[in-house]
C-alpha cells in the first residue's frame, strides 16, 4: 500500500559497506535486516555509555535468531534499534531496501507499525480491555492485518477471547501479546526476554508458539534470553558482550520446545 501523502518516504539508498567476516556467516538469501558498524551511545561526556560498538549483522528473511548476553551487554539496545524503537548514533541500518539510521520520526513510526510485532517480558496487554479486543486494536490500524479470532487460534487462546488479561496465566497473557505482534502479519517478529516473567513449563510453552509462527508463517524471528538453553531452538545464535559480537553460532539441528531442558 502506498504510504500516506502526509508522510515523507523512506529514504531509498543502499549501503556501501563491504560485508565483514560476522556478516558473511549469513545465509545465501538476502538480507532483511541489515547492520553495519552500528553503535549507540547514551548520554554524553563523561556519563556516556557505550552500548553498543560497531556491530555487523544480516538477518535473513524466515530465520530464528536468538540473541544471548550478560545484563548490559546490548541485546536490549540492539533489538530497540532493528525494531526502529531508536536510532543508531553512529552506522547504517537497512530493512529491505529502506535506510532505518537516518529515517525521520514518521517513516520509523510506519515501519514499526507495518513491519514489525513486538513481544516484551511484561505483556503491556490494556487491563479493561478483553483479549480479543487487545488484538484488534492492532488489526485495525495495520494495513494486511489476519482476523483476530486466526491470530488468537495460532496461540490456542480462542477459547479464551472474551477473557479479561486478569483473568489469564501469565503464559496465556504472554499468548495474547504474541497474537497481538503477529496480527498485523509483520515480517519481523521481536521478543525481549518473553518468558523472563515465566516459570520453565510456561516458558516452554511460548517458545513454543514463537517458533511454530516462525515456521508456518515464516516471521523472521530474533529473541533476546538469558537462558542459553533457548538457544537449541534458534538457527543462529549470536552472542553480545560488552555491546559487541562475541560469536554467531549455527546450531547443527534445530530442537523443538520439547527437546530443550534447562
Ligand atoms: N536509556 C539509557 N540511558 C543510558 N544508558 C542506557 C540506556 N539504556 C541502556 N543503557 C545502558 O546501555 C547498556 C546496554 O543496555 P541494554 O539494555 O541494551 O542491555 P541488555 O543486554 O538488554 O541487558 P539486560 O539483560 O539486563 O536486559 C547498559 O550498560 C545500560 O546501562
Ligand atoms: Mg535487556
Amino acid at each position: 500500500m502506498a504510504p500516506p501523502p502526509d508522510l515523507p518516504p523512506f529514504p531509498q539508498a543502499l549501503s556501501s559497506r563491504p560485508p565483514t567476516a560476522a556478516a558473511a556467516e549469513t545465509p545465501i538469501a538476502p538480507p532483511v535486516l541489515r547492520a553495519r558498524g552500528l553503535s549507540k551511545v547514551y548520554g554524553t561526556g563523561d556519563a556516556a555509555v557505550a552500548a553498543l560498538r560497531d556491530v555487523d549483522l544480516d538477518i535473513v528473511a524466515g530465520e530464528f535468531m536468538v540473541l544471548l548476553g550478560p545484563s548490559g551487554s546490548g541485546k536490549s539496545t540492539l533489538l530497540n534499534l532493528l525494531g526502529g524503537l531508536d536510532r543508531p548514533s553512529s552506522g547504517e541500518l537497512t530493512f529491505e531496501d529502506h535506510r532505518l539510521s537516518e529515517a525521520g520520526d514518521d517513516a520509523l513510526t510506519r515501519y514499526r507499525r507495518e513491519h514489525v510485532g513486538f513481544v516484551f517480558q511484561f505483556y503491556n496487554l490494556i487491563p479493561s480491555l478483553t483479549v480479543a479486543e487487545n488484538v484488534a486494536l492492532v488489526t485495525d490500524i495495520a494495513s494486511h492485518p489476519m482476523p483476530v479470532d486466526e491470530a488468537l487460534a495460532l496461540v490456542a487462546l480462542t477459547p479464551r477471547r472474551d477473557h479479561f488479561p486478569s483473568q489469564l496465566s501469565g503464559g496465556e497473557q504472554q499468548r495474547v501479546a504474541i497474537a497481538r505482534a503477529i496480527a498485523k502479519q509483520p515480517q519481523l517478529l521481536l521478543c525481549d526476554e518473553p518468558t523472563g516473567a515465566l516459570d520453565y513449563a510456561t516458558g516452554k510453552l511460548v517458545l513454543d508458539v514463537i517458533a511454530r509462527i516462525n515456521r508456518e508463517l515464516g516471521t523472521t524471528a530474533v529473541v533476546i534470553t538469558h537462558n542459553a538453553a533457548i538457544a537449541g531452538m534458534a538457527d543462529r545464535v549470536v552472542r553480545l558482550a560488552d555491546g559487541r559480537i562475541a560469536s554467531i553460532e549455527r546450531p547443527a539441528r534445530r530442537l523443538t520446545p520439547a527437546e530443550l531442558s534447562w
